[in-house]
């Protein structure tokens, strides 16, 4: 069957080699005569999946040994919970660029005898633009920023300072997309189903000393028993641990995060210059604040917007309509996403654009 061209913003494109690998051992894996999905946990074979899972990732991120890595469920919006109950002692900061950061704003207002200050916001240009993010005291717990806003099409490529007050991202949709140094934050979360692997898996990497910070939290929802039992406590997403190690494997022997990076920084350029040069399409956002992974892109006519994602879909070319909170279009040009396939959206961006001009 043929594959399509999948612009989704998540669950996203996987690459077909490691499909294929994940096609090859479903039956039988490593010849131990069961699938990966019928492994127990506590067995040796899925006890080296997770090892192999983890040590990949800290090689992939250059990740400190004095940094957790953990592997957990309920998806980045579990970690809009589960961050202000073990990290929140009295006050923490939050910058809004977005409809995830107002979610995660609004789940840490929930958490009882936490204050909660958006210490700036880009909610006024309609998160066009990256706002600037003030130093704070260090009565703050945390400084929290989204590193990539799905949605709205802006990144923050550059992390904004946060002094001695932990930083923690969100960085569900551009983690190993582009080079961001650990150190740099306290805690960064992300759900898998962009550029890690399947959805079902979240990756929490902690600073040490920032685990068992508060005692008697519900036991699946604190860091510290999880670390302690190695992202273990219960069953964990195993299949989805599996593939997200194959996707590691993948991404490091393209040459790692680096590599891919100065691919999705010519991807993004493709089609940041093709809007530019256009005289149908425009970009909502800023020049300063554009995101590498997710690309939004207007008619300024909802008819023709609808037009261009019903042609570009008879094309093979699916899943580009915007958010339904935004509109238009929105290219989402992940790690597996193909240079071909951005190639053939700019040419039939160019072919409608011809069309509908009368050229
Ligand atoms: C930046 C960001 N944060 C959080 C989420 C929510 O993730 P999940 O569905 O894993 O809870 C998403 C989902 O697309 C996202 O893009």
């Amino acid at each position: 069957m043929d594959r399509v061209y999948n612009f989704s913003a998540g669950p996203a494109v996987m690459p077909v080699t490691v499909l294929q690998k994940i096609q090859k051992e479903l039956l039988s894996y490593q010849d131990s005569g069961m699938s990966v999905m019928e492994l127990s946990h506590r067995s040796s074979l899925f006890q080296s999946i997770l090892n192999d899972a983890e040590s990949l990732l800290r090689e992939l991120m250059d990740i400190p040994s004095n940094y957790e890595v953990l592997f957990l469920q309920g998806g980045a919006s579990l970690q809009f919970t589960m961050l202000p109950m073990n990290l929140g002692k009295a006050k923490v900061a939050y910058v809004n660029t977005g409809s995830w950061s107002q979610k995660a704003i609004e789940e840490a207002e929930k958490i009882n005898g936490l204050t909660v200050e958006v210490i700036a916001s880009s909610k006024e240009n309609q998160f066009s633009k990256n706002p600037v993010v003030p130093l704070v005291d260090e009565t703050f717990d945390y400084v929290h920023i989204t590193t990539n806003n799905t949605i709205e099409g802006t990144a923050f490529l550059d992390v904004p300072t946060s002094g001695d007050v932990p930083l923690v991202a969100d960085m569900s949709s551009n983690i190993l997309s582009s080079s961001y140094k650990v150190s740099d934050f306290g805690l960064i979360y992300a759900g898998a189903q962009k550029n890690i692997g399947p959805s079902g898996l979240t990756v929490v990497i902690v600073r040490k000393d920032l685990i068992g910070l508060k005692e008697n939290l519900p036991v699946m929802l604190d860091y510290k028993v999880q670390a302690d039992n190695g992202s273990m406590y219960n069953t964990p997403p195993t299949f989805a641990i599996y593939a997200a190690k194959l996707m590691f494997e993948w991404l490091q022997e393209l040459g790692g995060v680096a590599e891919i990076e100065k691919l999705n920084r010519k991807k993004a350029a493709m089609l940041y210059e093709t809007i530019e040069a256009s005289k149908l399409y425009r970009s909502p956002v800023d020049k300063g604040s554009r995101s590498l992974t997710n690309i939004p892109f207007v008619t300024g006519d909802a008819e023709m917007d609808k037009l261009f994602i019903k042609q570009a879909e008879n094309k093979g070319m699916i899943n580009l309509k915007g958010h339904r909170s935004v509109g238009g279009m929105r290219a989402s040009l992940y790690n597996a996403f193909p240079l071909e396939g951005v190639e053939e959206l700019i040419n039939f961006m160019k072919e409608f654009e011809a069309k509908v001009k009368g050229d």
